[in-house]
């Protein structure tokens, strides 16, 4: 049987980090589409050498044809410009919305089938960008964010407590900029959640940084954002899809009434299958958490005005 095939839409530092993952698990043959000429195909190559040394098998092939998205199972977009110190997810918003149309239309000829994996920023916006372009079933669009701020989430609570992160189950739902919710009372350890046990100011504090995440690390930087916990959760998804493992993940997802939000894509939990999005979970919020969502979503909505 053939290897399913994963196309990602833009080279650069996160793309090459889900490349990477893809082939090291061996999840399916990787191909690798950017603008720039000769880098896809550069690291490409790079990379199909680390199969000698790691011993892995999947093809792993760079281009500046779009072409050669064909027959994907899975296409993730990184296309677009990385923010910047200084710079708000929101002032990409222009730039990033003409690559994220032309990337979409080139999925939409070349892998009609393909379940699509929005990663550009501005994150919930750009997903649904992808959505009206493609015209796909709401199953097979969806954007990633809530692994990384959960995982950010995650790793300042195990940090704080000096525990494993193993232990910890982080939940961090609403669109993917500092409206972010982080849910203290949904974020376990071992279980047990984590306001049962830490002080509120404790829990603000991390609540805070996890919110702001995206640009601490750029303001480290200097020259760009995050990518190796980024690409890593893009794989994770891949992962759960390709296997039919219906992980439950925190994606963006096209909402159509869940939470009592309508036609806007936002963070929430969704079993991830090999159909794509087998299904949202709907958590039991309190009014406060619930109001916070939607504010999220508002700011969503605008930009999405903004574009459209
Ligand atoms: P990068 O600058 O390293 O890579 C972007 C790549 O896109 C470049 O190689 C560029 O040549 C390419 N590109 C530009 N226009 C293109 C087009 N029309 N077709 C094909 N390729 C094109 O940036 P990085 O760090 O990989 O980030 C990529 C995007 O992902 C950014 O928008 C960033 O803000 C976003 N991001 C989102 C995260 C999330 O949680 N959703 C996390 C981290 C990054
Ligand atoms: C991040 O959160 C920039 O969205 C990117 O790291």
């Amino acid at each position: 049987m053939l290897r399913p095939k994963i196309s990602i839409i833009g080279a650069g530092n996160v793309g090459s980090i889900i490349a990477l993952q893809v082939a090291q698990k061996e999840l399916a043959d990787v191909v690798l589409v950017d603008v720039v000429e000769g880098m896809p195909q550069g690291k490409a190559l790079d990379m199909s050498q680390m199969s000698g040394i790691l011993h892995f098998d999947a093809k792993i092939t760079g281009s500046n044809n779009f072409e050669d998205i064909k027959d994907s199972d899975i296409v993730a977009i990184t296309a677009g410009v990385a923010r910047k110190p200084g710079m708000t997810r929101e002032d990409l918003l222009k730039i990033n919305a003409d690559i994220i149309r032309k990337s979409s239309a080139s999925i939409k000829t070349f892998a009609p089938e393909a379940i699509v994996i929005a990663v550009t920023n501005p994150l919930d916006i750009m997903t649904q960008l992808v959505f009206q372009t493609t015209g796909f079933k709401k199953t097979k669009v969806m954007g990633m964010a809530g692994i990384l701020d959960s995982a950010r989430f995650a790793h300042f609570i195990a940090d704080e407590l000096k525990v494993s992160p193993k232990d910890i189950s982080p939940m961090v739902l609403g669109s993917h900029g500092d409206t972010m919710v982080p849910l203290p009372r949904y974020s376990t350890v071992s279980g047990v959640p984590i306001t049962d046990f830490m002080k509120p100011d404790v829990i603000k504090r991390l609540v805070d940084r996890t919110a702001n995440g995206g640009a601490e690390i750029v303001g480290l930087l200097k020259t760009g954002s995050a990518y190796f916990a980024p690409g890593t959760s893009v794989a994770i998804m891949i992962e759960s899809i390709l296997k039919d493992q219906r992980r439950i993940l925190t994606c963006s997802a096209y909402l159509t009434g869940q939470y009592k939000l309508n036609d806007v894509f936002i963070g929430v939990p969704v079993e991830l299958g090999r159909n794509g999005i087998e299904n949202i979970v709907e958590l039991n919020l309190t009014q406060l958490e619930l109001e916070a969502l939607h504010k999220s979503a508002g700011i969503v909505k605008k930009g999405f005005d903004e574009i459209k």
